[in-house]
């Protein structure tokens, strides 16, 4: 818990440097608490672009603060820890691309996860997060679909479009995959009932378990929203603050029960981000981020078409 001096002073820096903290759900619960804004990729990118503010705290990995920057590009844009990257976003050749474009020429459209480099953002047609790609997918007019970089989003997107041709790529969520189907079936044989909750990053075998599947903020909803009793959440265990939060605030504390995987999901990157990292950043106006004059005009493009789609 961050002392009072601590959040007397972020308030003070807050207003100083006219700052809005945005933060993914899977960073320190701390920094969750700091910020204007929690949220899967979809909302915080569609806050980044609509915001009012000079400054701009993005508290999560790297290619969440670069599609800020992009997206609102005259705001500074600070991340509390700089080194928090994606290893997913760089599982992607260039010329996995150029392979797929040479084959199916203009009945192909390329559909970029988020979680990429500004590179392959760029050079691909339309960016996608996890709650927005299959609407996405589903509305673009070619027929073929390279998706990247991510295989198991990839996979889930060809079987609930089984009209278009899905092409995939090997990229994958260390985090995500290696949560083991023997761990989910024992607390499914461990608490029988329960719904089971999934993130499509996770492997296919694992989503065969689930009865839903959906992004970050689609798995919250659902375990708020939901008349059952039991849940158990095959993603990164920073959800059930903001799931926490929301069952005490409908009333429902205490009747409700929430299980993980016996290894626990933890993403390595986004556990860094902590609060006092939050108010630091803010303090010493380090961590701004750059992005690359080069690939941001094509990236952006891809970002916004994006939110054109998905709306
Ligand atoms: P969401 O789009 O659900 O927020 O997921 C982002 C992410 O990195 C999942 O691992
Ligand atoms: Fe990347 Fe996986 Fe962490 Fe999400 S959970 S930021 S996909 S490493």
């Amino acid at each position: 818990m961050l002392s009072k001096e601590l959040l007397d002073e972020f308030a003070e820096l807050k207003e100083r440097h006219d700052a809005i903290v945005l933060a993914h759900y899977y960073v320190q619960d701390d920094a969750q608490d700091l910020a204007d804004y929690v949220g899967d990729s979809y909302f915080l990118a569609r806050k980044a672009a609509s915001i009012d503010c000079r400054t701009l705290v993005f508290a999560g990995v790297e290619f969440m603060a670069e599609s800020a920057k992009l997206l609102s590009p005259d705001k500074r844009v600070l991340m509390p820890e700089p080194s928090a990257d994606c290893p997913m976003a760089h599982m992607l050749r260039k010329e996995t691309i150029d392979a797929a474009r040479a084959q199916y020429g203009d009945d192909l459209a390329v559909a970029c996860y988020v979680n990429s480099t500004n590179e392959m953002k760029a050079w691909s047609d339309v960016c996608v997060t996890s709650a927005n790609a299959l609407r996405i997918v589903e509305r673009l007019p070619q027929h073929n679909v390279l998706f990247v970089p991510d295989l198991h989003l990839g996979h889930y997107i060809q079987q609930q479009v089984p009209s278009k041709n899905i092409i995939l790529n090997d990229g994958f969520c260390p985090t995500h995959e290696a949560i083991e189907v023997a761990e989910v079936k024992l607390a499914i044989a461990e608490h029988p009932g329960a719904v089971v909750c999934a993130h499509p990053e996770c492997a296919s075998w694992v989503l065969d378990e689930a009865d839903y599947i959906g992004s970050t903020s689609g798995i919250i909803k659902r375990c708020v929203e939901g008349a059952e009793t039991d849940y158990i959440i095959c993603t990164v265990y920073g959800v059930l603050h903001e799931i926490q939060k929301q069952v005490a605030a409908a009333g429902d504390a205490g009747k409700k029960r929430f299980f993980f995987p016996a290894t626990t999901p933890i993403c390595p990157n986004m556990s860094r981000v902590t609060g006092e990292k939050v108010v630091a950043c803010l303090r010493d106006l380090s961590g701004e981020v750059f992005v690359d004059e080069a690939t941001a005009e094509g990236a952006r493009r891809a970002l916004k078409r994006m939110l054109e789609l998905a709306a």
